[in-house]
């Protein structure tokens, strides 16, 4: 049975995520960021992560070279960083990677860690595996933190059909 796109993008847009800011370093140490929400934790023993990047992704070479990266765990005031990371072709442009974007590098993997993130977790790279049209990373957790800055929100930012959410009323 074919699957049309289209039905496709529907139902799996109908399962909610929170959304992630992927960074690495490139191989002039420059480092990058792609925005995604095929984001999901693995296994505890060990503790490994993934994410998938299509295989069309100006960033996957980058990625690919790259030992480890890092994830990062958008709050909910942070549309304008998700939308920042999800345009094409910052690969080529190093100078506008970041723009202004308030970050540190870890010490545990060299990828940037984005400023006012709920979470960051510090990874390295343990496979790269096919999956369709769409490549698999899976990163072994080297290092995380939890982000409690004083007088902020700690609500994600959600990502649903196709649109930014925010959480609703907690039951
Ligand atoms: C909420 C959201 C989630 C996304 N999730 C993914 C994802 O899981 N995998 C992916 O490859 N692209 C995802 N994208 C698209 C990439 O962010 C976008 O294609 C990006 O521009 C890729 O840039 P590049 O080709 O320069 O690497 C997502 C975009 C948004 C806004």
């Amino acid at each position: 049975m074919s699957i049309p796109a289209s039905l496709f993008r529907q139902v799996l847009g109908s399962f909610a995520t929170g959304i992630v800011v992927v960074t690495a370093r490139d191989a002039d140490g420059l480092p990058l960021g792609v925005t995604v929400n095929s984001f999901t934790s693995v296994s505890l023993h060990p503790p490994l992560v993934l994410f998938c990047l299509d295989n069309a992704s100006t960033t996957l070479a980058a990625f690919k070279a790259a030992g480890h990266f890092a994830i990062n765990i958008l709050r909910e005031d942070q549309q304008a960083v998700s939308a920042h990371f999800a345009r094409k072709g910052r690969a080529g442009d190093p100078a506008g990677a970041f723009g202004a974007i308030a970050h540190h590098i870890g010490p545990h993997s060299g990828a940037a860690l984005i400023e006012n993130c709920l979470g960051h977790i510090e990874c390295e790279r343990e496979a790269l595996l096919p999956g369709g049209d769409h490549t698999i990373l899976l990163g072994r957790v080297l290092a995380l933190s939890i982000t409690e800055a004083a007088g902020t929100t700690s609500r994600p930012l959600l990502y649903f059909r196709g649109r930014y959410q925010k959480l609703g009323a907690e039951h």
